[in-house]
């Protein structure tokens, strides 16, 4: 079955109407879904939004385009297409067929990556519901709100795996899923850059190139899971999560265009009198963004992280790409570390180096971005660069945990620390100003001073497309 059916009350493709026990439950779920997103989803009121909604899953044509009530929207249950020969490409059952059913040695280690995946998806709706009232254009409010809704649908992908896979125990931890909330004193979200808050939209545009992209990487490694419909999931979310990370690149690329003409008219730096958003300012924003991403790889070197990846619960990027043996037992790798106190590299196994591995394709990718965003920089005839920081920069978790170290990777006391941070983290001045900046453009075809218009629209329409209808 590939073509999701839209007949059911939960449209899906795993054919939820032959497992009655199945069905009944994630109906019993459902209720609680939408009374979740009424209380902690978007709280700008609209009455359609133009959204795509999968109606297949492969090909080009797998979405479908129209105005839709967000309430309306059908949430679904989408897998990528069985291989019915796949096999566990890497570990000690490399070479086996991929398992249907959930190996009991492994069950309480799949069940835990399934439940931190499935706890970024409604934390991101949550960090970014009050976005709507400051949107820069309806295009941008409809990207949003695609990205919310989608999130949305990432967390009916893991709880579908919760109930059909996990028993009763699976049943509990998806109805956590809703009771836990971003920035919540008594039950926060599993993960700190989740349950920071995304107060305007610059936040915006760095948390979907930053850490959308994270969960490209952790859907990525999920997707070789030798547990065949955690990795159907999120193949079929990875297709999804595309758009989301499109939507932070060109937002990005805006902003630093409206930024370099502002400069360019005007022949200054210092561009905020003139309502766009400084460099250092941006600089400031994608140091934050980046460096809590990091994080959330986890530390250098872990031994659990080895074992999911011997046991087939979680393989690289790329798995079947790399020309190795899959296994890694006899493979070594550098990784950061602390050697006497200074930051350097020590030679660890690759196996439990492999959240380092999974870090530096991450980095490799972020580093395309800021060569965009330099490319117009430069095409504006502009000096100036932006860049990432130092691996040790502003890090929570990991090696670089217990120090301090400036974006070009020089050590600093505490003190040091303190007196230059708020000339590489945004300060409590840059964030009032960029929310000074903050006013809603709700008119067709309008858009905010301090960031330019997308070059393309949505699905071939033109940017001032009635995007979005406003209540
Ligand atoms: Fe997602
Ligand atoms: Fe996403």
């Amino acid at each position: 079955m590939t073509r999701p059916d839209y007949a059911e009350k939960i449209p899906n493709n795993v054919g939820l109407a032959e497992d009655r026990r199945l069905q009944r439950a994630l109906e019993s779920w459902q209720p609680d879904f939408l009374s979740w997103w009424e209380t902690m989803g978007p709280t700008l009121p609209t009455q359609d939004v133009y959204l795509r909604t999968a109606i297949d899953v492969r090909g080009d044509g797998w979405a479908q385009f129209g105005h839709v009530p967000m309430i309306d929207y059908r949430w679904g249950i989408f897998l990528a297409d069985r291989n019915a020969d796949r096999r566990i490409a890497f570990g000690q059952h490399k070479g086996e067929p991929a398992w249907q059913k959930v190996p009991g040695e492994y069950r309480a280690e799949l069940q835990r990556l399934i439940v931190i995946q499935g706890d970024t998806e409604p934390a991101s709706v949550e960090q970014q519901r009050n976005l709507g009232a400051t949107a820069p254009s309806l295009y941008d409010l409809r990207n949003l709100f695609q990205v919310n809704v989608e999130e949305g649908r990432h967390l009916w992908a893991m709880v579908y795996l919760l109930h059909a896979y996990f028993g009763r125990e699976g049943r509990e931890e998806a109805g956590e899923l809703l009771h836990r909330n971003s920035g919540s004193q008594d039950s926060p979200r599993i993960l700190g850059a989740f349950n920071e808050e995304t107060p305007d939209w610059l936040s915006f545009y760095m948390f979907t190139y930053f850490t959308d992209r994270d969960g490209k990487y952790q859907l990525g490694t999920l997707k070789e899971s030798a547990f065949d419909p955690l990795s159907r999931t999120c193949e079929f979310m990875l297709k999804e999560e595309a758009h989301h990370m499109m939507v932070g690149t060109t937002g990005v690329d805006r902003v630093v265009e409206r930024t370099a003409q502002v400069m360019v008219e005007n022949d200054t730096d210092d561009v905020a009198a003139l309502g766009a958003i400084p460099l250092p300012v941006i600089q400031k924003y994608l140091n934050f963004h980046y460096s809590v991403s990091l994080d959330l790889f986890g530390g250098e070197t872990s031994t659990n992280v080895a074992n999911y990846y011997t046991a087939g619960l979680k393989g690289r990027w790329l798995e079947e790409r790399r020309k190795d043996d899959h296994k890694l037992t006899d493979d070594a790798i550098m990784v950061d570390a602390l050697v006497d106190g200074d930051i350097s590299q020590v030679e660890v196994m690759a196996l439990t180096g492999l959240n380092t591995d999974l870090r530096r394709e991450y980095i490799a990718d972020c580093a395309g971005g800021v060569k965009r965003w330099n490319r117009i920089l430069a095409d504006a005839g502009l000096p100036q660069r932006l860049y990432l920081p130092h691996v040790a920069f502003n890090r929570k978790v990991g090696a670089f945990a217990g120090i301090e170290a400036s974006p070009a990777g020089q050590k600093l006391t505490a003190q040091e620390w303190e007196q230059a941070k708020g000339q590489w983290l945004p300060t409590d001045t840059d964030k009032t100003f960029v929310r000074s900046l903050m006013h809603p453009v709700y008119e067709r075809g309008k858009i905010a001073a301090w960031v330019a218009p997308p070059r393309n629209g949505i699905n071939g329409q033109p940017f001032d497309y009635d995007y979005v209808h406003l209540a």
